[in-house]
């Protein structure tokens, strides 16, 4: 299976703090799910920030889809990797839960019957279709998370990286969101979770890159 992220040699620092992270070769393959598992502090955060350059690493080097990603923008990163933050408030930009939803389509001037027919699809998967027009500072903190994880699926990226996404979901949301990440899998999609969920760790037990101070130690 090809990799859609790899790291090689790589090295980290916080400018001023005394966590590093560090590791030789990790890859995520394309069309499975991985697992990124540690404690608290451990530097998943960090790692998962790596991988879409977000982050740039001191040392060694981060492909994704085999370019280097010093020589991407984040835009370009943005068309292949889609990214899940641990705090949903840090992705949601717009007025209402329909205008996250096509705001992107609508910058890049491809709104069609078929993203609104996606848009509406998804937002009935998680069940949000009756907050449609709801401004976004007036969701709870579980029906922010559904939203974030709906525009991040609306994006055409062919590899998803989740930070948490299950905080604040449910049993029947969780399962939902591991229903569509199953069939986005059969369909050619890939993604990395951080996760601390027993659940997810159960099911993806076999495929799990697990972090302790900053060091991947299995
Ligand atoms: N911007 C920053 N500046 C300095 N230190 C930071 C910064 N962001 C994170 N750290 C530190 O780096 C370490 C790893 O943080 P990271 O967020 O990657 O951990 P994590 O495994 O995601 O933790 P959690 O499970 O709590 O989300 C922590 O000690 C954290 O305090
Ligand atoms: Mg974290």
């Amino acid at each position: 299976m090809s990799a859609a992220i790899t790291l090689t040699d790589v090295s980290f620092i916080y400018p001023g703090s005394d966590f590093s992270f560090s590791c030789s070769h990790l890859e995520f393959p394309q069309n499975e799910v991985t697992l990124i598992t540690g404690h608290n502090g451990s530097g998943k955060t960090t790692l998962s920030k790596l991988m879409c350059g977000i982050l740039k690493s001191v040392t060694g080097r981060v492909d994704i889809f085999n370019r280097d990603t010093k020589n991407l923008t984040l835009g370009e990163v943005g068309k292949c990797v889609g990214y899940l933050f641990q705090e949903p408030t840090q992705q949601l930009f717009t007025p209402t839960v329909w205008k996250e939803m096509t705001f992107v389509d609508e910058i890049l001037g491809r709104t069609s019957n078929e993203t609104e027919r996606k848009a509406l699809d998804l937002l009935e998967w998680f069940g949000l279709t009756g907050l449609k027009e709801r401004s976004i500072y007036y969701l709870s903190r579980g029906e922010q998370q559904r939203l974030a994880l709906c525009t991040l699926l609306m994006s055409g990226a062919n590899f998803f990286i989740l930070d948490e996404p299950t905080t604040g979901l449910d049993k029947n949301n969780r399962k939902r969101l591991y229903t569509l990440m199953d069939d986005l899998v059969a369909r050619g999609k890939g993604f990395a979770v951080i996760t601390h969920e027993g659940e997810l760790i159960d099911k993806y037990a076999y495929s799990q890159v697990r972090l302790e101070k900053g060091k991947v130690i299995a």
